[in-house]
């Protein structure tokens, strides 16, 4: 399998599929993979005839230092289990320079409003710095789809956002969040939870379930108060934000309304470790 860590190396094999006609699917990642990026890898292997994984810890959307440095890194086992998935797998592994040139630094976005929501209260300037890796990323390989995690939801609708406004015509797959059987959602991030955490993370899976049960009948307000009492005296976990919002502009609402589609999203601290999901409720 073939690891390009240069641009040029990249580029070169992305001209030659497209001198073949193949079509070429696209996983973002940040490496460190999980059966969550695999279900996504085999879907584009699925659906397109070559596909190319990106295995990049992008430090322009990291707002805290101490995130980005103990963010896990296990390039040599990530290599090792794509060559054994498929053999049209191609992984670019860049270093920042790069993908940035000599200016590491973000492109000031305007998603309309979708920035400014849940993840964007808490990481500023995160999503600036997904859309500008994403864009350095869609113009390098040129993709036909690429694959996202609906774990993510806010960063999936942002970055439908980010190829509207910058005139993309890659197609963006959202795919259902992969669950532990315990059912905490897959993230690269549980690697580093310790036996504690990992025992008591299942609460958070567990909470949005009873939320979308209880969302037909009870209020919003009623549902707020009682996420929050489910975390008042956890030791262990300590809830950052619960919020049901509209998927169409992902702002938090007060009361519900007929025909709107509504989501729940959380983030729990587990020590330093930040762990977000979210459900769809109607
Ligand atoms: O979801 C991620 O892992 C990252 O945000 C992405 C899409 C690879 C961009 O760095």
């Amino acid at each position: 399998m073939r690891v390009h860590k240069k641009r040029l190396d990249i580029l070169t094999d992305v001209a030659a599929f497209k001198k073949q006609n193949k079509t070429i699917g696209f996983v973002p990642t940040m490496g460190a993979l999980h059966k969550g990026h695999i279900a996504l890898i085999e879907r584009a292997i699925k659906e397109n005839q070559k596909v190319v994984v990106s295995i990049f810890v992008n430090p322009t959307q990291f707002n805290n230092s101490n995130d980005l440095v103990n963010y896990p890194r296990t390039l040599n086992e990530d290599v090792k289990l794509l060559s054994s998935l498929s053999d049209e797998i191609i992984v670019f592994a860049p270093t920042p320079k790069e993908v940035y040139g000599d200016q590491i630094s973000s492109i000031n976005y305007d998603f309309k409003g979708l920035e400014h929501e849940m993840e964007g209260k808490f990481r500023p300037r995160h999503f600036d710095g997904v859309g500008t890796v994403l864009k350095h990323f869609f113009n390098i390989v040129t993709p036909n789809k690429a694959y996202f995690g609906e774990k993510d939801f806010q960063q999936l609708q942002i970055v439908k956002k980010l190829v509207e406004i910058e005139k993309m015509s890659v197609q963006i797959v959202g795919c259902p969040i992969y669950r532990e059987e315990s059912g905490l959602a897959l993230s690269s991030r549980n690697k580093r939870l310790n036996q504690r955490q990992l025992d008591i993370s299942p609460l958070i899976y567990a909470t949005l379930k009873q939320v979308k049960k209880e969302f037909g009948t009870k209020s919003v307000y009623h549902i707020n108060n009682w996420v929050s009492s489910q975390f008042e005296n956890n030791s262990e976990l300590k809830l950052e934000y619960f919020e049901i919002a509209k998927v169409s502009d992902l702002k938090s609402i007060k009361r519900k309304r007929k025909n709107i589609k509504y989501r729940a999203f959380i983030a729990v601290f587990a020590g330093e470790i930040r762990l977000i999901d979210n459900i769809a409720l109607n």
